[in-house]
């Protein structure tokens, strides 16, 4: 029996349906579980019992469960990390959203147990909190930093290479850093999306500061804003990270952006 924690969220969905999919008993920790496979059990915390592989999702969960998992018989353990986990605390802008990345890796890999943590960089799924309501309501899209750059990664890569790392012996010990395929800039991210759904999207620079309230007023942390923005003013004229590891693991290219905007194209919409 594997435990998903984050089992309703951007990797947990694809995970939990790909488990099910290779035959696994799993058991999805979620408070919202719409839309998860009905052969799924469903619990609202962690329940350890019968569990034999833990995906630890530092965005729901602490470093304390990990020993717990120990305890309660779990043999392996596949964290959810990020590529930047080493890098100074301030330049993890996902801290001030509470996530705990770099404690719950370090509680894993000196668990003991079988381990691997994926360190993925940024998520494709990301475009869906900076433009797709604007997208939505019309064709001129307004955000930070035209040309800051992103190797976005589809989240089925994400949760395909978590699977390898719960049936496969040889990621066991290894943080791969994920990466989509390609680096591209915020500005080329909203054209590719502009493809999918069949229009011509116009990203206009605003302001760090006109960004960086928007951010808010979404409701994001403005700590959290400031750093993404410090981050991406970084990238600018720097391209993104691209690795070569979900090809090595899937033994298929990582897919593209173009791919993740198309199968996600529903939600920015038709034509308003
Ligand atoms: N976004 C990126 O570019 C990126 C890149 C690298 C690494 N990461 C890391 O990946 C992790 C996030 O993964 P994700 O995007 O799959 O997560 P997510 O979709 O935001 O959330 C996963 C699920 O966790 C539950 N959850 C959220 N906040 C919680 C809380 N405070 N307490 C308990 N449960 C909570 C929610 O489920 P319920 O409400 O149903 O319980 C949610 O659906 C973070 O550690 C992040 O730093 C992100």
């Amino acid at each position: 029996m594997i435990l998903v924690t984050g089992a309703s969220g951007t990797v947990g969905r694809p995970l939990v349906e790909l488990l099910v999919a290779a035959g696994l008993k799993v058991r999805a920790v979620a408070r919202n579980p719409a839309g998860l496979p009905r052969i799924v059990e469903v619990v609202d915390k962690p329940v350890l019992e019968g569990v034999t592989g833990l995906f630890a999702n530092p965005r729901a969960i602490g470093a304390d469960l990990v020993g717990a998992a120990k305890e309660h018989g779990v043999r392996r353990v596949v964290a959810l990390s990020a590529a930047n986990v080493d890098d100074d605390l301030d330049r993890q802008p996902s801290r001030w959203r509470g996530d705990r990345n770099r404690e719950v890796e370090r509680a894993v890999t000196a668990s003991g147990l079988d381990w691997v943590a994926l360190r993925p960089w940024t998520f494709a799924a990301n475009s869906f909190g900076l433009w797709a309501e604007q997208i939505r309501r019309g064709d001129e899209v307004r955000g930070s930093y035209a040309k800051a750059t992103w190797s976005p990664i589809h989240e089925r890569d994400i949760a395909e290479v978590a699977v390898r790392a719960f049936l496969d012996d040889n990621l066991l010990g290894m943080r791969p850093v994920l990466t989509g395929p390609e680096s591209l800039t915020q500005e080329q991210m909203v054209r590719t999306i502009g493809d999918a759904i069949g229009r011509e999207l116009n990203y206009v620079e605003a302001p760090p500061d006109l960004a960086r309230q928007a951010m808010v007023a979404q409701g994001l942390p403005a700590e959290f804003a400031a750093r993404l923005l410090a981050m991406q003013a970084r990238s600018v004229g720097v391209p993104a990270p691209v690795t070569n590891e979900v090809r090595r693991i899937l033994g298929r290219p990582a897919l593209t952006f173009a791919r993740w905007a198309a199968d996600n194209a529903y939600v920015f919409g038709e034509r308003p």
